[in-house]
């Protein structure tokens, strides 16, 4: 599969698709799928895999030598926020950490989101933000002279997961097009399921099932909207319905922190569980089981010795070599 991929890669090099688009990420912000040719999209992948063996033979790089980036979090984090921390490390650049950022930074005396943008533009080169509200992102990059990268803003998108994700689709089944998946769990407050289907719908003949029950359903505006891009887009609540030999099933964590009622919470969070007997009922031989993570209790662990799960190790780890590969680009050095 891995030569398979390297395959594509290479061919679409030699059409010199990717050449073509090789300064279009220099300078600019990282906010949404909604922001990404399908030629660019190719172009952060194939970054990643060339940015690869340096991570996975921990080779010093100076790549992003003299650049400082701002890791701005206001909400908690353990894979974006450390995998930001390795990849600007690997490549030679210095952080500013801010974790709990309401609670450890000036924010707590009152600091506008503006107002520590403009302070963190004075420090550094790039601002990797979380933040709990929808838009924030967009706020942020309003006011900045230097790019900011969305690390996830409210229930409404988390960019750099989804590239992630679509470069593991792509690693794992060897395209990008006429794939079938399965979107299981918080449709409505997950931000990840959101920006896969954006980042989906910008190659040809996918369609995503999206299982959930009825309260979690993906907001009405929000999935017209997102079936209007062309994706196919199935809503389905039982888990008879899940279509045999997916290429891949996208799990998802009932989102608590975003409940107001817990007693809510508790109803919805073990509705539907990734379990051996459903893999052995619904799954294919090359079906592969990803999660961004962090996952409560809606994975059997059982499922993580399963070769088809890809979601420990390998998702995990594509996080780095991706966002590696989106700092280098953002910064418009050279690979
Ligand atoms: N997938 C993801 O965003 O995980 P963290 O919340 O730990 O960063």
């Amino acid at each position: 599969m891995l030569k398979l991929f390297s395959c594509l890669l290479d061919y679409l090099m030699s059409k010199k698709i990717i050449e073509k688009n090789s300064h279009n990420l220099i300078g600019k912000d990282i906010i949404s799928l909604d922001q990404f040719s399908p030629e660019e999209i190719k172009e952060i992948l194939y970054t990643a895999k060339k940015l690869k063996p340096l991570r996975d033979l921990a080779k010093p790089s100076k790549i992003l030598s003299g650049k400082i980036i701002s890791l701005l979090f206001y909400e908690p984090s353990t894979r974006t926020f450390s995998s930001f921390t390795s990849a600007a490390q690997q490549l030679g650049a210095g952080i500013i950490p801010i974790q709990n950022a309401a609670s450890s930074s000036s924010v707590i005396k009152g600091e506008s989101l503006k107002d520590t943008i403009l302070t963190l533009e004075c420090f550094s080169d790039i601002i990797v933000l979380r933040h709990p509200e929808n838009g924030s992102a967009n706020e942020a990059a309003a006011v900045a002279d230097i790019p900011i990268i969305n690390a996830g803003d409210g229930t409404n998108e988390h960019p750099t997961q989804t590239l992630l994700d679509m470069y593991t689709i792509f690693e794992e089944t060897g395209r990008l097009t006429n794939l079938t998946g399965v979107c299981a769990g918080d449709m409505l407050n997950g931000r990840t399921v959101k920006s896969l289907i954006k980042g989906l719908s910008l190659f040809k003949g996918n369609t995503v099932y999206l299982l959930s029950s009825e309260k979690l359903r993906i907001a009405r505006r929000e999935l017209h909207a997102l079936s209007a891009s062309g994706i196919k887009l199935i809503e389905i609540s039982t888990e008879e319905e899940i279509p045999k030999n997916a290429d891949f099933w996208y799990w998802t964590r009932v989102q608590k922190e975003r409940f107001t009622n817990l007693k809510e919470y508790k109803k919805h969070k073990n509705t539907l569980v990734l379990t051996p007997r459903l893999i052995e009922n619904y799954a294919g031989k090359k079906t592969i089981f990803m999660h961004p993570l962090p996952r409560v209790d809606e994975i059997d662990v059982s499922v993580d010795n399963d070769p088809r799960a890809v979601y420990m190790h390998k998702q995990m780890r594509n996080g780095v070599y991706v966002r590696m590969a989106l700092l280098a680009l953002v910064t418009g050095k050279k690979v």
